[in-house]
């Protein structure tokens, strides 16, 4: 074991960076590379941490599904008791498939639903609308009362809280397109009661991504709280509170006490909630699964220009966006534990795509890559397949799920015949 052995799954056995014990070496082997490896084991582990901490409170983790949207891991969460998060008809036909059970148990959000994905919703008798706008409103009453449905409503405010993130995954203040202002919601869910086919049933929230400080949440949900006791008082029948997702983890840090995180964030969602009576729902995705999986990638080639260094790996942008997309750190990993001796070197790690934003790793001092060895890109179990592309014309990864020692090929690698398959010419 090394220092990177804690809060991941991934740490070296014998020189070779291992998954519950299985060589990733013989992954790579088996499987070729990329490969995204996930442990069922480390998933378990932190459903079970923020399950722990609710244990007295009435609650339901909805699973956000974007983050990691693999059918079989789907299955593994609804099976370790957890909801689900959509913001798509796609993703509630990926809860229907792995776990069709679960869908009482989908809370749907998004800010622009579409009316054959809302229809789809209502006939699966999901758990909740997250309703983001007056105009979805109107729309769900239509396509409820068509369908003869009642939708469970919950509004999502925008509680115009702050919350330090990365711009693009910041969205719970006013200028962001999410939710409706929380001064507005009292009236709006006064309309709402009068519409036919919905219900409203609960107050929602989510005010970003990758939050790394309690505060935030605490004051978004007091703001939920008060709103709470005024639609009470209102006469509506609120039930449920959703606090969304959102918490984050130390992506650079190899000492992330993950436990002692998402104690204090569930201590201080408790303090907030308590008394109020309700039925909480969050939508937690990152937490859950990002430290559980790696990305495997073998090197190709190492140039220098000039001073600079460049490892080139088969792994590029189009397979895991986050250092381009929002200047993300992920640690990398030889899969051949380095010497302590081995000196190391300044280098940028970066991919075959066109494009020079296509890196994984800038100016990093890392122990010396070759040609041929294997690496692995830490953290990438969340927003790494689910967010992959074809650019370049290049096949998405395989993937696999290391559960308890016994490897799973859950996703085979795409061929080139999948990706032209939808193209006619
Ligand atoms: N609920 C809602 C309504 C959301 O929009 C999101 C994430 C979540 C829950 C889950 O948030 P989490 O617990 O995973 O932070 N691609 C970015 C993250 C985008 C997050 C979008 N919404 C990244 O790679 O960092």
């Amino acid at each position: 074991m090394t220092a990177f052995s804690s809060p991941r799954p991934f740490v070296y056995a014998d020189h070779r960076l291992a998954c519950s014990g299985v060589d990733l070496a013989a992954l790579a082997e088996e499987f070729g590379t990329p490969l995204y490896i996930y442990s069922a084991d480390a998933i378990r582990e932190r459903a079970g941490m923020l399950q722990a901490e609710f244990a007295t409170t009435p609650h339901t983790l909805c699973y956000a599904v974007k983050a990691n949207s693999s059918l079989a891991i789907l299955r593994m969460l609804a099976g370790l008791g957890c909801g689900f998060d959509i913001v798509s008809g796609g993703e509630l036909e990926r809860v229907r498939r792995s776990s069709p059970a679960a869908l009482r148990a989908v809370v749907f959000s998004g800010v622009g639903k579409q009316t054959w994905e809302i229809d789809a919703a209502l006939h699966s008798e999901i758990l909740l609308f997250n309703v983001e706008s007056e105009a979805e409103l109107e729309v769900l009453s239509q396509r409820a009362s068509l369908a003869g449905k009642t939708a469970r409503i919950a509004l999502r405010v925008n509680p115009d809280v702050f919350a330090e993130t990365h711009p693009y995954i910041s969205t719970g203040l006013r200028e962001h397109k999410f939710g409706i202002a929380i001064e507005r919601a009292r009236q709006v869910y006064r309309h709402a009661a009068t519409l036919p086919g919905i219900e409203p049933a609960g107050v929602s929230v989510h005010i970003g991504s990758q939050i790394r400080s309690v505060e935030p949440f605490a004051q978004a949900l007091q703001r939920v709280r008060s709103l709470v006791e005024e639609l009470r008082a209102d006469g509506l029948s609120i039930r449920y509170v959703d606090g969304g997702g959102g918490f984050g983890i130390e992506y650079g840090s190899q000492t992330f006490d993950a436990a002692a995180s998402i104690a204090a964030y569930a201590a201080a969602i408790r303090t907030v909630i308590q008394g109020l009576d309700v039925h909480l729902l969050l939508e937690p995705g990152r937490f859950l699964v990002a430290q559980a999986g790696a990305l495997l990638t073998r090197v190709l080639y190492t140039k220098q220009n000039g001073a600079k260094h460049f490892v080139i790996t088969d792994a590029a942008m189009n397979d895991l966006i986050r250092p381009a997309l929002y200047q993300a750190h992920h640690e990398i990993l030889p899969v051949q534990e380095p010497s302590p001796e081995t000196p190391g070197i300044v280098v940028d790690v970066v991919g075959p795509v066109c494009e020079s934003g296509d890196f994984f790793a800038r100016d990093r001092t890392l122990p010396e890559l070759r040609a041929g060895d294997l690496a692995a890109l830490l953290d990438a179990g969340a927003y790494g397949l689910s967010l992959a592309s074809h650019y370049n014309t290049r096949v998405n990864p395989a993937e696999v799920l290391i559960d308890q020692g016994q490897v799973r090929l859950i996703r085979r690698r795409e061929t080139l015949d999948d990706l032209f398959a939808p193209e006619l010419f």
